[in-house]
């Protein structure tokens, strides 16, 4: 064994044993968490002064009366009023592997015995390395992407592929990017994200030129000659094309290869980059890229992952790599999060959860099959348009109105289910599944949707 002390910190079986009774006496704790259940009334005080007082120091109410106990097991959470919750919305997509995964408790105790918290780009240990080098061997199975730089969330992924494709192509800066897209809420990243809601007040750029997603309406040869007009009107302008293979915010709409291809190669033609945003979908679609989903791998110029990684990042191809002093900072992530996103990563990718046979792709069958089944016995007509992909699924309640639409999920989450909304026209619920719900937990669903629903009839 090497005599460095970092090696024999790791290696130390007095160590390891610590840190295994560690996990499994905390897992042992968290598996007395075993469904949902409401709150307890001598807690939903002092949790509701919580609650007030974080809207205090932020300046603004949380969206739900939730401050989380740091207890869970599975899709299930416990609250600080004694509640558990059946959490379908994941902080927005962070916990693909529910609350309290055992291994991933495990992996977090391990990496946060290391010397440093926070992992810098100057300065890395060997988990800056795992983990990169975990995401590029996933990403260039099915792609050119050769190439990894973390960020510290999705927003900033996103700023570092938008510099490297104006760097490549510069002088052209304009981006091309789908109505209703999301990218993020810098200032560059809300003029990139169609959502007039999200930038009141702020000056706009004129930099993004927009082009009609996919739906019942919009065929490819309507973006594809949308998008030859524009090129027309800022010939030489425009440098970069951004598009979500599928929408998480704009309402969980689905791309399709046949709807992206005549796009991609009219990008190649005029020599602009394809730069696919899969802050959402990385890892949930089915395949750990939605482009491997999708068949559209090859196009791919720059990708950019957050969310359930722990972690941001940039994929790029060689062509893209950028010269030294675009992309840097001081950050590249916690210590934990590279060490649990390179756990989670490999669990995805090793554990049977992808392709058309994985677990992934059956829970989907089975939520979407409840969600119908729903909408044509119980709650007959009123949660239409069920659907998405893998863990990303959706439905439009009622008559897809925003106000019957947040009513519905203040109701769900009184009878203990956390979902969110997305979309604005409809208005859809969504439900970011964690990968790891049961097929017992999807019948519990069902009941809490059907009574939700009924409740608001
Ligand atoms: C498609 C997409 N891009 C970018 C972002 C921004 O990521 P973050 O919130 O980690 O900055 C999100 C977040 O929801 C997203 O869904």
């Amino acid at each position: 064994m090497s005599n460095l002390i970092g090696h024999q910190i790791n290696n130390s079986e007095k160590i390891n044993k610590l840190i295994r009774d560690l996990a499994q006496e905390v897992h042992a704790e968290n598996q007395k968490i075993t469904g949902v259940k409401d709150a307890d009334p001598s807690l939903v005080e002092s949790s509701k002064m919580l609650v007030d007082k974080i809207a205090q120091v932020r300046g603004r109410p949380l969206v739900y009366p939730y401050v989380g106990s740091s207890a869970g097991n599975g899709v299930y959470v416990e609250l600080e009023d004694g509640s558990v919750k059946m959490d379908l919305i994941n902080g927005i997509g962070i916990h693909i592997m529910g609350h309290g995964h055992p291994k991933l408790i495990e992996t977090a105790i391990r990496a946060s015995l290391s010397d440093i918290i926070m992992q810098g780009n100057l300065e890395p240990n060997k988990e800056y390395y795992k983990f990169t080098e975990k995401l590029v061997s996933l990403a260039s199975k099915n792609s050119r992407l050769k190439y990894a730089w973390l960020a510290t969330c999705g927003t900033m992924a996103n700023e570092n592929a938008l510099k490297l494709a104006r760097q490549k192509n510069t002088p052209k800066r304009m981006i091309v990017a789908f109505k209703d897209a999301f990218a993020g809420r810098s200032t560059m990243m809300a003029e990139v994200t169609d959502n007039p809601s999200y930038k009141v007040g702020l000056p706009e750029y004129n930099e993004v030129l927009r082009l009609p997603f996919l739906s019942k309406t919009n065929s490819a040869e309507v973006a594809l000659s949308k998008f030859k007009e524009l090129y027309a009107q800022h010939e030489n302008k425009i440098g970069v094309f951004s598009f979500e293979p599928m929408q998480g915010e704009g309402g969980y709409k689905v791309g399709t290869k046949e709807f992206f291809v005549p796009l991609f190669e009219f990008c190649r033609e005029k020599k602009i980059a394809i730069w696919a945003d899969e802050v959402q979908t990385f890892t949930r679609t089915g395949e750990i890229f939605a482009f491997q989903k999708l068949g559209i791998g090859d196009y791919v110029d720059l990708c950019t992952i957050a969310k359930t990684a722990q972690v941001g990042a940039t994929l790029y191809t060689e062509e893209y790599n950028p010269q030294p002093g675009l992309i840097a900072g001081t950050f590249s992530g916690s210590t934990v999060s590279l060490a649990v996103g390179t756990e989670i990563l490999r669990i995805l990718s090793e554990e049977g959860y992808t392709g058309s046979t994985g677990r992934i792709q059956s829970i989907h069958n089975q939520f979407v099959g409840m969600l119908k089944e729903l909408n044509e016995t119980t709650c007959k007509g009123m949660l239409t348009d069920a659907g998405g992909l893998g863990l990303m699924i959706a439905v439009t309640p009622y008559d897809g109105s925003k106000q019957k639409t947040d009513d519905l999920l203040k109701r769900l989450f009184k009878n203990n289910m956390i979902a969110f909304n997305c979309g604005k026209d409809p208005y859809r619920i969504r439900f970011l599944v964690p990968a790891v719900i049961k097929d017992s937990d999807i019948k519990i669903a069902k009941n809490i949707i059907e009574k939700s629903i009924l409740e608001g009839v």
